[in-house]
């Protein structure tokens, strides 16, 4: 399985932005000597998606940040993305963000209806689940991550990415450390099958980066705030080669 590099850039780059850092991205790349064994993928903002999917085709996949529950692919919802109009630019849809289920109230249901729309339209859920602090010191994350998982990936059919993103470790500068990753990885996977993806987020950067990736037990990163920074991005994704 391939290790997956994935930036999320929540509401950050204004298009023109997008488009530079897209092309200072694709030049990064193409001058890393990439080997076969990762895949990296770009969550740029909605609006930026069909510039930055031009730009980066040939060294990176496209992932939208969410999209639509509804289940039609047109209608009447003002406001609202089909899975199926992102899918001629995206291969991935990040669902189930602790930012979402908290902002804006997003439910396990909520979830579980958008990666469906995701996987009629041929492209793969990365669905995130993370316990808050307090869960963690309490000792219920496990129970709470299971029930998380359960839940959003109702009509999913195991087919998704499995995204650990602990909410204290989200822009904490706070990372958890890898035991503590390799415990929720085995539950996952003794959940949803080894075929599963999983994943981890929160704090991830230049200096931990590797380390994770190198672990069995984890398939890759999902990064906010460091991967928009291109020295850090550079760095990251050339720990693939031992750099
Ligand atoms: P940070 O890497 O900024 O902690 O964000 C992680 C995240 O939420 C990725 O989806």
């Amino acid at each position: 399985m391939n290790k997956l590099f994935i930036s999320n850039w929540k509401m950050n780059l204004a298009v023109t932005e997008s488009i530079d850092f897209s092309n200072e991205i694709s030049r990064t790349i193409n001058e890393n000597i990439i080997k076969d064994n990762i895949e990296i993928i770009i969550c740029p903002p909605f609006i930026s998606i069909p510039y930055c999917f031009q730009i980066l085709k040939s060294v990176a996949k496209i992932g939208a940040q969410d999209i639509s529950k509804m289940n039609e692919i047109k209608g009447a919802y003002t406001g609202e993305i089909s899975a199926k109009m992102i899918s001629d630019y995206a291969d991935y849809v990040i669902i189930g963000h602790s930012e979402r289920r908290t902002n804006l109230k997003e439910t396990n249901q909520d979830v579980s209806l958008k990666g469906i729309n995701i996987l009629k339209n041929n492209m793969t859920p990365i669905l995130c689940i993370g316990e808050t602090e307090e869960q963690r010191k309490t000792g219920e994350h496990i129970s709470i991550l299971i029930d998380q998982l359960n839940e959003s990936s109702e009509g999913l059919e195991n087919k998704m990415i499995v995204a650990y993103e602990p909410i204290w470790a989200i822009g904490s500068g706070n990372s958890c450390n890898i035991e503590q990753i390799i415990e929720v990885s085995s539950e996952v996977k003794a959940l949803c099958g080894n075929g599963t993806p999983f994943i981890y987020g929160g704090s991830v950067n230049e200096d931990n980066c590797k380390e994770l990736l190198y672990q069995k037990e984890i398939d890759g990163v999902l990064v906010g705030s460091a991967s928009l920074n291109l020295n850090s991005f550079n760095k990251m994704i050339s720990s693939m080669n031992g750099d």
